[in-house]
């Protein structure tokens, strides 16, 4: 799996221990920023990561701040972008299997790091049912229009 991953100053050490576990299991995660626990922007980081995705750059997207409820706010302003924010496990796979959630956030302030690892497995081994939920997935895109 190719994953873009972002953040802002709240979520960078979330981040950085995602990537490197990520890494660990074989992904390939492109890191879009920040580079440095500086205070800055989480819009910029969700744009960047969103357009990743849209692109084709990128599989999947991984956004990280305080919340994970800005990076959510703002990637889901991005045509194509299907993002959602969960703590718990339960949520990350249906936000899949339902929703086909393009990309994942996360709030490091909410989540230990041990859930977030739970949060990201099984949000990436979950798939896409399709059938039923493609008609409200097509309904929602159709917003976008
Ligand atoms: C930064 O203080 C914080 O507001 C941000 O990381 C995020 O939680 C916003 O949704």
């Amino acid at each position: 799996m190719r994953i873009a991953a972002g953040s802002d100053h709240a979520g960078f050490t979330l981040k950085q221990d995602l990537i490197t576990w990520l890494n660990g299991l074989g992904h390939e995660v492109v890191d879009l920023g920040t580079p440095v626990k500086e205070r800055c922007d989480y819009p910029d980081y969700a744009v960047a990561v969103s357009q990743a995705v849209v692109n084709g750059d990128a599989d999947w997207g991984l956004l990280i701040c305080g919340t994970g409820i800005g990076m959510s706010m703002s990637a889901n302003k991005v045509n194509g972008i299907r993002a959602a924010v969960v703590s718990d496990a339960f949520s990350a796979r249906a936000t899949r299997l339902h929703n086909d959630a393009n990309i994942l956030c996360i709030g490091e302030r909410v989540v230990g790091a041990g859930l977030a690892q739970e949060i990201v497995s099984a949000w990436l081994d979950a798939d896409y049912e399709g059938g039923r939920h493609q008609n409200r997935i097509d309904k929602m895109m159709d917003i976008e229009n």
